[in-house]
């Protein structure tokens, strides 16, 4: 892929590039809706991701060009949020990897020819916009000798998404794609930003993890995500706490909530909290095949508490366990995306199987079956 891409850079741009970096999606084990509560995570990187090609420019403008849009796309460097400049649909996915110029300039990046390509379906909950700012952000800071760890550079990336995408997204995709590491998933204390690489091997334990995507796309960028986060900043400050992950007593903060909406909502959050906690424990104890309950727990949770579930991530889930899988939940922010399913690695292509009939019973579009490996994060690759 690094050398058609670069020689396609060549194509379009007039020269080569002065490097090529890639950056990972990722799939989140347990702890959703968490990150924006200052709580914790556990996702891992995938191997597919997006790759971009880029050169330095010293005219202050960044020029994007992707193997998955025909627009290109041209801005300065030095600009509002793009989310104020009300671009049209077409030039959309071209807001992530502006936005992280914009915000990186403040750190000494400047100007790029970049030239993206993906490996990652979008719309399936995997995260390619994450992996877009990210390999985006690795890039310009190679290109311009800024040097920023990437924890830091993880916040910054959300930060683009956040202020200039329009996305009121937490840290958690962005310190996947650069934090994760392979045979491992992430352990992230989304307040102290803190983390700890946790060993997740199914193969090694029998099992398979599958990554379905339900091809029910979703976009993040509508209200719903907002409304959730938005419901449990309220909710937090009628606890008085400064977030969600503060609740110690969750009987005594339902008893003192009247809205049902709002005491749903916390419910999910200080349980997946916990969920993640247990998990990691389960996983250092080499206790993998009990995770599934914790994924089958966390799945009622969105669906019944958080209500960010939709058909297809249940029928898959519900079709999984009957065909003998050991636990299943969707990922991600939810409306639409990938679900994945832990399965003893004998019985998986039987329970392939029976989630693709019952998309077909149902009518559905057949769903998507992605290897998940547990993969490196992002890095330059030439
Ligand atoms: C999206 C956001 C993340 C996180 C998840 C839900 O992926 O980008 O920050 O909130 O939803 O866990």
């Amino acid at each position: 892929m690094t050398e058609g891409l670069a020689a396609a850079f060549g194509e379009a741009f007039g020269r080569a590039p002065d490097g090529v970096w890639r950056a990972p999606g990722r799939v989140n084990l347990i702890g959703e809706h968490t990150d924006y509560n200052d709580g914790f995570v556990l996702p891992f990187a995938l191997s597919r991701g997006v790759t971009v090609a880029a050169a330095r420019r010293d005219d202050g403008v960044v020029e994007v060009r992707s193997r998955q849009a025909s627009t290109a796309v041209t801005a300065p460097v030095d600009g509002p949020p793009v989310v104020s400049e009300g671009w049209p649909a077409e030039r959309a996915w071209a807001a992530y990897p502006v936005g992280v110029a914009r915000v990186l300039r403040e750190h000494g990046t400047g100007g790029a020819s970049l030239l993206i390509d993906s490996d990652l379906p979008q719309g399936a909950g995997l995260s390619s916009s994450a992996a877009l700012e990210c390999a985006t952000a690795l890039a310009l800071c190679d290109l311009h000798g800024v040097e920023i760890d990437r924890p830091a550079l993880a916040r910054l990336a959300q930060r683009a998404e956040n202020e200039q995408v329009g996305m009121p997204c937490g840290l958690m995709d962005q310190s996947a794609s650069l934090l994760c590491k392979a045979g491992h998933a992430l352990m992230l204390d989304c307040r102290s930003g803190l983390s700890s690489q946790v060993p997740f091997d199914p193969a090694a334990a029998g099992l398979t993890l599958l990554v379905v995507d339900t091809r029910a796309s979703h976009a993040l960028t509508g209200g719903e995500y907002g409304r959730r986060r938005a419901e449990c900043e309220e909710a937090a400050s009628l606890l008085g706490v400064d977030a969600l992950r503060d609740v110690k007593d969750l009987a005594a903060a339902l008893g003192s909530l009247k809205d049902p909406v709002l005491r749903r909502r916390v419910q999910h959050v200080v349980t997946e909290n916990h969920r993640v906690e247990a998990t990691v424990g389960l996983l250092r104890a080499g206790a993998l095949p009990e995770f599934g309950a914790m994924l089958n727990a966390s799945h009622l949770s969105l669906r019944d508490q958080f209500e960010v579930s939709w058909p297809e991530a249940d029928a898959t889930v519900d079709a999984a366990l009957r065909a003998g899988a050991r636990g299943g939940r969707m990922v991600g922010g939810g409306f639409g995306g990938s679900v994945i399913v832990l399965a003893p690695a004998a019985r998986a292509e039987r329970v392939g199987e029976a989630i693709t009939a019952a998309y077909e019973k149902r009518g559905w579009t057949p769903p998507g079956f992605l290897e998940a490996v547990p993969s490196d994060g992002a890095r330059r690759v030439s």
